[in-house]
């Protein structure tokens, strides 16, 4: 069985700051850092980190080098990866003093997918194949369509929520990996409960993991429930932290790890990334993971 991540490379320039600017104001930071990120690469490094043999596709510019180095680095395979004119994608991200971001993101070269290049990297994988997705490149849904009638098991992670994801269904969705305001925004539902009634009643071949910032997260296939707490840890950085857990959890399934030690090593795993500056480099290895003693 092989794992693809098809998804985003991006360039994090990350801004320390006292707080999120705001309409009208100049504020001045008092760091600034450039990290390699993006959601798909973020995923791909989490699940390497893991453990897992990773195969990234997506598309940089000439420009970013660094991303492909990061993929080297942590072993991923980046023979799928395209290189194509115009910019590599990047985020402004500003990260306040509690270790909270908000990221203003540009597409660049995410955001120029072709269904022949879609075609041409899913025709390397079968059935079975695992198929990680997040919603930081154009053609989603073709990705979607292509690799579920490839009889690939699709991981989608729909974030950024916004309108492209009309075109995908979640349907042809083996696990949904979501926040509380995802749920929200797919469901019409408010409370968590109605949230994951709701999304077994529309999608009910679907594993879903619903993140719940502070209370933790909570996993649904069928009438089968399990909770995790998370691991509170003071926050320096809290990007990437979605994207740790879903790595981690994505490797704990293949490993065929009961739900609830998938769970909690997920947890954990992004509870030592938000004690950390940046995405890829503050995910840590398995070994890390493992000897993580909470206290
Ligand atoms: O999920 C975190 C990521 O979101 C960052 O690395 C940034 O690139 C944005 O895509």
């Amino acid at each position: 069985m092989k794992v693809l991540d098809f998804g985003s490379l991006n360039i994090d320039y990350v801004y320390s700051v006292d707080h999120a600017v705001v309409t009208g104001e100049t504020l001045a930071c008092t760091e600034r850092n450039i990290f390699c990120g993006g959601k798909g690469l973020n995923q791909a490094i989490a699940l390497a980190k893991a453990g897992v043999p990773v195969y990234m596709a997506g598309q940089i510019g000439e420009d970013g080098g660094v991303l492909t180095d990061a993929c080297h680095a942590a072993g991923i395979n980046t023979e799928f990866i395209r290189v194509v004119p115009g910019g590599t994608g990047h985020t402004i991200i500003q990260v306040n003093k509690e270790g909270d971001n908000c990221i203003l993101l540009y597409g660049g070269a995410n955001r120029s997918l072709t269904r022949e290049y879609i075609e041409e990297v899913l025709s390397h994988f079968d059935k079975g194949d695992i198929l990680v997705l997040q919603n930081e490149v154009n053609n989603l849904g073709y990705i979607i369509e292509k690799g579920y009638e490839r009889g690939m098991q699709i991981v989608l992670n729909p974030s950024p929520f916004d309108d492209n994801l009309k075109n995908c269904d979640f349907g042809k969705v083996s696990m949904l990996q979501i926040n509380e305001i995802e749920g929200r925004q797919i469901t019409g539902e408010e409370d968590t409960g109605k949230i994951l009634a709701k999304l077994r009643e529309l999608y009910p071949d679907t594993k879903v993991v619903l993140t719940l910032g502070s209370v933790g997260s909570v996993y649904q296939y069928g009438n089968t429930i399990v909770r995790q707490g998370i691991y509170p840890v003071k926050a320096v950085d809290t990007t990437a932290a979605g994207d740790t857990f879903t790595g981690y959890f994505v490797a704990s399934m293949m490993e065929e790890l009961p739900v609830e030690k998938g769970l909690d090593l997920a947890a954990r795993a992004a509870a030592i990334t938000v004690t950390r500056q940046g995405a890829t480099a503050s995910i840590p290895e398995r070994a890390e993971v493992e000897a993580w003693v909470f206290d």
